[in-house]
């Protein structure tokens, strides 16, 4: 039987990129799985058929996690799939918006990047946590997509960093609040990943060359190894690991 099977597990933003990865992963692991997305509609709906090709069950679910009104239809709409409360074991707060090349700097950031980063970023899995407290089965997990900005100074980039230390601190409290039912919550902080988030970046000549340098394992990250992180946690073995910062960076920034 695959390890997953009878579980149901909602992913964040799993239309592209590391969140449709994660969506794989735990559908290819027998998961029932709620794929989130906000615009991306084709996208979301092909993992889906993928997912259901493979012999797994998935569904797709618009709706744009920076607001409210979001957030409760897509709970809804997981509650309509998965029945009765509670009824979610595996939660990714996966959704996550930066800005166009230097955009989110110290110096350029202007408020209404500010505040969608903060609204999709922080908000977003704060309320979302809190609207699943309930929803979660004991034993469950939530994993909290952070980012190694969440750690170092990145001034090109302060104002998202800033966004995922405060998801650090969300972290910790989450995993407080949860452990008495033995839910755990953990951080999944990538390093630099191959993704249409860093397309600017990955223009720039050289970007891609120096980065991999940087990088330990002389690459740059694939969605699937933020996958194998997230699948990491998500395991019975790991029911005694909770409210750490897992780096998931092939050793970026060590
Ligand atoms: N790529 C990296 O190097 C890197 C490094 C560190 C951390 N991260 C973090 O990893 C996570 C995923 O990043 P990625 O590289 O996969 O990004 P990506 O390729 O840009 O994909 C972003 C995903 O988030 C969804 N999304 C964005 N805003 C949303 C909203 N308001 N409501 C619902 N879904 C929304 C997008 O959905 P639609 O396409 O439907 O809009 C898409 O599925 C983010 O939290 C990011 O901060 C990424």
């Amino acid at each position: 039987m695959a390890e997953l099977s009878g579980k149901t597990a909602l992913v964040t933003g799993a239309s592209r990129g590391i969140g449709a990865a994660i969506a794989r992963r735990l559908g290819a692991a027998g998961a029932h799985v709620a794929v989130n997305y906000a615009g991306s509609k084709d996208a979301a709906e092909t993992l889906v058929a993928e997912i259901i090709a493979d012999g797994g069950q998935a569904f797709a679910i618009q709706a744009d996690v920076g607001i409210m009104a979001g957030i409760t239809s897509m709970l809804a709409a997981c509650d309509m799939a998965f029945g009765g409360t509670p009824n979610l074991d595996i939660l990714v707060n996966n959704a996550g918006v930066g800005g166009e090349g230097d955009t989110g700097s110290l110096r350029k950031c202007d408020e209404e990047l500010f505040d969608r980063m903060i609204a999709v970023n922080q908000k977003a899995p704060h309320f979302i946590t809190q609207l699943c407290l309930d929803r979660l089965r004991d034993g469950g997990r939530i994993v909290n997509i952070g980012s190694l900005g969440g750690r170092s100074a990145l001034p090109p980039f302060a104002a998202y960093a800033a966004t995922k230390r405060a998801l650090q601190s969300l972290t910790m409290s989450t995993a407080v609040v949860v452990g008495p039912r033995g839910i755990t919550c953990n951080l999944v902080a990538p390093g630099a990943v191959d993704t249409e988030f860093n397309k600017t970046l990955s223009e720039k000549p050289g970007w891609a060359e120096a980065t991999s340098k940087l990088t330990p394992m002389k690459r740059l990250g694939v969605p699937e190894d933020i996958a194998g992180a997230v699948m990491m946690l998500c395991r019975d073995e790991a029911h005694w690991v909770t409210g750490q910062i897992v780096e998931a960076s092939g050793g970026l920034f060590l």
